[in-house]
């Protein structure tokens, strides 16, 4: 029988006992998020935060900063919020528009600040298996959601489409350092189906819909869907999720699976900045 790895029914736990643990704090966790431009989906992701960052009782603002905005102009913004002590965390949502140097963005966040893990400081430590200050969220959710069903990683074949910084990249390096043999493939990947069909997981985090169906999957595998696809009939994964129902011992549903993993791992970043920061403050 396949299980529906239930994202949603986990994230709800870990954002109600940030809840719980937050309602004892004297000074609240805060985060702030840049928003640059009017890229819909966007909007109604960092909605989506902030209404979450709210309900487990953190302090939010959005900085929202229109599409021809200079890269000077979001530099000061992150200046600022770096040296704000009530700011704990600090996320520039992706992507930025075209003409922005997002490596320069990004690299000016405070490292200790940076809720994503996307510095060269946080992702080198994770990178060299050293803890860094924050995990990227999608990367972190989807461990901890293979974690929750005991799903083994260790000496497992684990194959990631897709090598983006923000999943496939830090995702297969935490494959690694869990001791998995990782395949990380990419659109000019050959022979992916060969691949696929010999992995034990396969994540899939390429931005197409039902780019993977029954075919590419071995009986008993574990299937994530990391995709967030919006096309007429409504948002749909990267999977084809009845034929690879059928094959797959587990598999993440979509809406449902990653995506609310995503968000409490933010939250649980910008909770775990805020301690961090606090007891230096206490040192
Ligand atoms: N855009 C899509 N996913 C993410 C994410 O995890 N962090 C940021 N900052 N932007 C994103």
């Amino acid at each position: 029988m396949t299980v529906i790895l239930d994202g949603k029914s986990l994230a709800n736990k870990i954002i109600e006992n940030i809840k719980i643990n937050t309602e004892s704090l004297s000074k609240k966790p805060k985060l702030a998020v840049i928003l640059v431009g009017d890229d819909s989906a966007s909007q109604i992701y960092v909605k989506n935060k902030q209404k979450k960052a709210e309900y487990v009782g953190f302090d939010s603002i959005v900085i929202p900063l229109p599409s021809d905005v200079t890269e000077e102009n979001i530099l000061e913004h992150i200046y600022i919020l770096n040296e704000d002590e009530n700011i704990n965390a600090i996320l520039v949502q992706l992507p930025l528009p075209k003409g922005i140097n997002q490596k320069k963005i990004l690299e000016a966040i405070d490292p200790i600040k940076d809720v994503d893990g996307f510095t060269s400081y946080n992702f080198g430590r994770l990178a060299l298996g050293y803890m860094p200050y924050a995990f990227p969220c999608t990367p972190k959710g989807i461990v901890k959601l293979l974690d929750a069903y005991n799903i083994e990683i260790e000496s497992k074949n684990i194959i990631v489409i897709g090598r983006s910084n923000i999943v496939g990249k830090p995702l297969s390096l935490i494959f690694q350092q869990r001791n998995a043999t990782v395949t990380m493939a990419n659109s000019y990947t050959k022979n992916l189906k060969e691949l696929t069909k010999n992995a034990d997981i396969i994540v899939s985090a390429v931005g197409k819909p039902n780019f993977i169906d029954g075919s590419f999957v071995k009986q008993g595998a574990v299937v994530v869907d990391v995709g967030i696809n919006r096309t007429e009939v409504g948002i749909l994964g990267d999977v084809d999720f009845p034929s690879v129902y059928e094959k797959a011992s587990f598999i993440t549903p979509v809406p449902g699976g990653v995506g609310p993993m995503t968000i409490a791992e933010l939250l649980e970043n910008t909770y775990e900045l805020f301690k961090i920061q606090r007891s230096l403050i206490l040192q």
